[in-house]
């Protein structure tokens, strides 16, 4: 029904063999369905809640998931902040919504239960927070053990409080989310952890039916997807749902796949620009999307042929430009989402002052993160609460003032 494919060279390995590069010539590895044969009643699908697994036919767990039901996000229309910047057919599908507040969780049903499907009995990962927050929750359903590699220091609040109390084996390194991955995928392979990063090609599989959601909510084709990107799995991921979607005839073109990353931490914006064939890492990446800090995207070959090939682009904002379109989402739109995932409408923002896109074009932004995750980042950017006397008059008087 499907097996592994090296996206360089070819070739092919059968489902059940654990892998994370090609052992030929070490590139990624992509899932490839036999999509003429799998019979995928397109009829069905409309008649099955929204959420990841409405699209099961072409995801690869053959037992009963391990699910928190994710999926099924809002698509909201930025009506206001659209526009403002003069995109009005804007939209942002907001990840945030899943169940652990990050578009994780689509990956995570999906690589936990390969985990069990592949007899695997504990599961790793390297994390800038969400990636970890994710994996500790599935792996408690699951009733398996998880191991997690944090940057010391540089992990929001929230990220860090939920892989705790799922009850994760969290450890911090001194040094960054690039070194952790590293480490993490080699004790993957010396000890037979499962490894759930976004090297890991099942993982991305859940991820890619945040396209079809947001096709099946646009009811149509939109121009544009928008998405933030820090180890670029996510847009990869999107892109390749959607080349299949072409090959089933759900679809007639692929949208400008567009990546948005914080000027601190832009190798794939740099490559973009630049026609690089590859990226060229950033030592220290540094932005306040905490998230999003990665110098070494390790999906950037799969990320630059999905822009590439779609006519899109990539594009970088400061952090300042990432922050105020933060408070603009919470307070404009009322969609609280954390500052990685503002980078995406902020991209657009950018996009359009500079006249890369089009007044008509329809535009999806992926929102990754749920605005809780980093409260810190939150408090620091917003007046505190004026601490008042408890009676009306104090009330009136501080009212007056403000
Ligand atoms: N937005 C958020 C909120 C994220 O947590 C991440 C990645 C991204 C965007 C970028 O997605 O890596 O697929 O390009 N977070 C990972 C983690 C790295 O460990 O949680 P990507």
């Amino acid at each position: 029904m499907y097996r592994l494919v090296c996206v360089e060279c070819g070739e092919s390995f059968p489902p059940d063999e654990i892998l994370y590069q090609c052992t030929r010539c070490g590139h990624l590895l992509a899932v490839e369905y036999d999509l003429e044969t799998i019979d995928v009643d397109l009829a069905a699908w409309k008649r099955r809640p929204l959420s990841v697994w409405r699209y099961r036919e072409i995801l690869p767990v053959s037992i009963e998931p391990v699910s928190l039901q994710e999926g099924g996000t809002p698509l909201y229309h930025l009506s206001r902040i659209g526009e403002e910047i003069g995109v009005p057919h804007l939209y942002a599908k907001h990840e945030g919504m899943n169940p652990t507040g990050s578009f994780k969780d689509r990956g995570m049903t999906v690589g936990v239960s390969m985990a069990l499907q592949l007899g695997r009995t504990s599961v790793a990962c390297a994390s800038t927070g969400n990636t970890s927050a994710s994996l500790a929750a599935y792996a408690a359903k699951a009733g398996i053990p998880a191991v997690v590699l944090l940057p010391a220091g540089k992990v929001a609040l929230g990220k860090v409080a939920q892989a705790l109390m799922h009850g994760a084996r969290v450890l911090s390194i001194r040094g960054n989310f690039d070194k952790a991955l590293e480490m993490v995928h080699e004790l993957c392979l010396s000890h037979g952890l499962y490894l759930l990063n976004s090297v890991n090609p099942f993982r991305l599989e859940g991820q890619k039916t945040i396209g079809f959601e947001a096709l099946d909510q646009l009811g149509e084709v939109p121009d544009r997807m928008v998405l933030p990107v820090g180890n670029a799995g996510n847009i990869s991921a999107v892109y390749k749902g959607f080349t299949e979607l072409m090959t089933l005839g759900r679809m007639d073109r692929i949208p400008m796949m567009t990546g948005i990353q914080a000027s601190g931490s832009s190798p794939v914006v740099r490559a973009i620009h630049e026609g690089l064939p590859e990226v060229i890492p950033d030592a220290n990446p540094e932005t306040v999307a905490t998230a999003i800090r990665i110098g070494a995207p390790v999906n950037a070959e799969k990320a630059l042929a999905a822009i590439r090939k779609t006519g899109g682009t990539a594009e970088s904002v400061t952090d300042g430009e990432i922050l105020s379109m933060q408070r603009d989402l919470a307070r404009k739109e009322g969609i609280g989402v954390e500052p990685a995932s503002a980078a995406s409408v902020a991209g657009v923002k950018r996009l359009r002052d500079m006249g890369a896109i089009d007044r008509d074009e329809k535009i999806v932004c992926v929102v990754t993160g749920h605005l809780l995750k980093d409260p810190e980042t939150v408090i620091r950017q917003c007046e505190p609460p004026l601490e008042i006397d408890a009676d009306l008059p104090s009330l009136l008087s501080a009212l007056q003032r403000s």
